[in-house]
């Protein structure tokens, strides 16, 4: 899709370090003087914020149909309030998962099927998607002590059992295997400046000329 900005996509398990990175790539890519605006799903505006803390209350009931449409609403409404105009705009958006987060988790994880949850996001994103994907891979046991060292109270999603995050993985390998031109791959297990670099490496032939000798 021709448009003046750029949309990048971390996605990967919970606990994998995504937050850190799109911190980390900010800073860099603010550095080389680009346009970046940096957002969250599910979140980034009031109404998706709401839906945020909605999906994440261990005490709801959440079926799994109506998790996948709450997810495509709170990004229905991220996309038309604040993506496409900041794309338009000339912004290089970094966002904190995307529809590869719907497909991985309500499409593998809850097994609602790819289809299905490509369908209602095709709906949810009018064609808005990713320039480029990083995918940070983790080892499930890894992802796991990084969020209880957090020390949080797990949200609803994070109570899931192992089999759940073992789908969750096997359907992100299989989207990045599918779309090898927009997914990248990094190994997360590395230290943070590690993953920077090769997050960067990875974006390289986005970058103009400038920005990428910088
Ligand atoms: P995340 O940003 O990883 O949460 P935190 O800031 O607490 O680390 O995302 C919240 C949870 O929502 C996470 O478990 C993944 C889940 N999720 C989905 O299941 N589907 C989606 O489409 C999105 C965007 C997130």
């Amino acid at each position: 899709m021709q448009r003046p900005g750029r949309l990048i996509t971390i996605e990967g398990l919970d606990g994998s370090g995504k937050t850190t990175l799109a911190a980390a790539l900010e800073g860099a890519l603010g550095a080389r003087g680009l346009p970046i605006l940096r957002l969250r799903e599910p979140g980034g505006v009031a109404l998706s914020e709401r839906i945020r803390a909605l999906v994440a209350d261990p005490a709801l009931t959440v079926d799994p149909r109506a998790e996948a449409l709450l997810f495509a609403a709170a990004r229905a409404q991220l996309r038309a309030e604040v993506l496409e105009p900041a794309l338009a705009a000339g912004r290089w958006v970094l966002l904190d998962r995307y529809v590869d987060s719907s497909l991985a988790y309500q499409g593998g994880g809850r097994e609602l099927g790819l289809d299905a949850v490509a369908a209602i996001n095709a709906l949810a994103t009018a064609g808005c998607t990713p320039d480029r994907t990083l995918l940070l891979r983790v080892d499930r046991a890894t992802g796991r002590r990084r969020l209880e060292d957090r020390g949080d109270a797990a949200d609803r999603m994070e109570r899931e059992q192992d089999a759940f995050f073992a789908r969750v993985e096997a359907a992100y390998d299989a989207l990045a295997v599918g779309e090898p031109a927009r997914f990248r791959v990094l190994d997360a297990h590395q230290p943070p400046d590690r993953v920077l670099a090769d997050a960067l490496g990875a974006l390289g032939d986005l970058l103009p000329d400038a920005a990428a000798e910088a």
